[in-house]
C-alpha cells in the first residue's frame, strides 16, 4: 500500500517569526499520525521550521532549486546547499514557476536530475490550463509534461518520486476539480508511468491532487483509488485548517 502524503506548499508566505509560531501551534494540534505529513516553506525558514518542529516527524522541504550545483546565478539556491539542510523534498515544476519563471520541461528535467544525484525527494507538479482543458488536451498536455520531465530519469529513481496533479485552473481560485475528475488525470498519470516504466514504478509513485484543497473537500479526494494525497497551498497556512486536512480520514 502507497503511505498518503499530505503536503504544505507555504509559496511566499510567513516570515521565521511566523513559521515557527505556527510550528507551535500546530504541534499542539497535531498527534501523529498514519499519513506522511510536510510542509514545503521558503528557503530562509527551513532550518528554523525544521527546528521547532524537532520531534514531531513532520518533513520540511524547500519549493525550488537550480539544476546546477553551483555557480554564477544570483539569487539562486542549489541541491548541495539543501541536501545540507537535510530537506526531505523539493518542489520542482510547480505551474507558478513555469508561468512567472519561464521553466520550461527542459529545465524541470534537469532540476529532478540533480535533485536525484543529491537524494532530495522531489514532488514534480504536472497540469493543464483551463484553455487546454476547454480544447480537451488535459491528458496529452500532462502526457508530454511526464515524457519530457522524466526523460532519461531510472526507474529506481521514478518509484520514489511524488508527483502532483495540479489543474492550473483549480490553484487558488476555489475552484477544486471533481473527485472524479481528479481520480481520472491521477489513473491517466500513473498509467503513462507504466508506459514510461513499468507496473512496479508504476504501483510504488506516490500521486497527490493538488488545487483548492480544503477541509471540506480532502476526504472526497483523498479518497479516490489513485489519489495518494495532497499539495495545499493556502489551506496549509492555517494550522486548524491543515490539521482537518490531515484528519480527513479520522
Ligand atoms: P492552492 O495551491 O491549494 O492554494 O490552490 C495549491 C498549489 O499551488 O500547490
Amino acid at each position: 500500500m502507497r503511505r498518503k502524503v499530505i503536503v504544505g506548499n507555504w509559496k511566499m508566505y510567513k516570515t521565521t517569526r511566523e513559521a515557527v509560531a505556527f510550528a507551535e501551534e500546530f504541534k499542539m494540534l497535531f498527534s501523529g499520525n498514519e499519513h506522511e505529513v510536510g510542509f514545503c516553506c521558503p528557503f530562509t525558514q527551513i532550518t528554523e521550521f525544521q527546528k521547532a518542529l524537532a520531534g514531531t516527524q513532520v518533513s520540511v522541504g524547500a519549493q525550488n532549486m537550480h539544476f546546477e550545483e553551483e555557480g554564477a546565478y544570483t539569487g539562486e539556491i542549489s541541491a548541495p546547499m539543501l541536501s545540507e539542510l537535510k530537506v526531505d523534498y523539493c518542489i520542482i515544476g510547480h505551474s507558478e514557476r513555469r508561468q512567472y519563471f519561464n521553466e520550461t520541461d527542459e529545465s524541470v528535467n534537469l532540476k529532478l536530475k540533480t535533485a536525484v544525484k543529491h537524494h532530495i525527494t522531489p514532488i514534480l507538479c504536472v497540469g493543464e490550463n483551463l484553455k487546454q482543458r476547454d480544447d480537451g488536451k488535459e491528458f496529452s498536455v500532462v502526457k508530454e509534461q511526464l515524457t519530457e520531465d522524466l526523460k532519461d530519469l531510472k526507474s529506481g529513481d521514478i518509484s520514489k518520486f511524488i508527483i502532483a496533479y495540479e489543474p492550473i485552473w483549480a490553484i487558488g481560485t476555489g475552484r477544486t476539480a471533481s473527485p472524479e475528475q481528479a481520480q481520472e488525470m491521477c489513473a491517466f498519470i500513473r498509467n503513462t508511468i507504466k508506459e514510461l516504466y513499468d507496473e512496479a514504478v508504476a504501483y510504488s509513485v506516490r500521486i497527490q491532487y493538488g488545487g483548492s484543497v480544503k477541509p471540506a473537500n480532502a476526504a472526497e479526494l483523498m479518497t479516490q483509488a489513485d489519489i495518494d494525497g495532497a499539495l495545499v497551498g493556502g489551506a496549509s497556512l492555517k494550522p486548524e485548517d491543515f490539521i482537518k486536512i490531515i484528519e480527513y480520514g479520522g
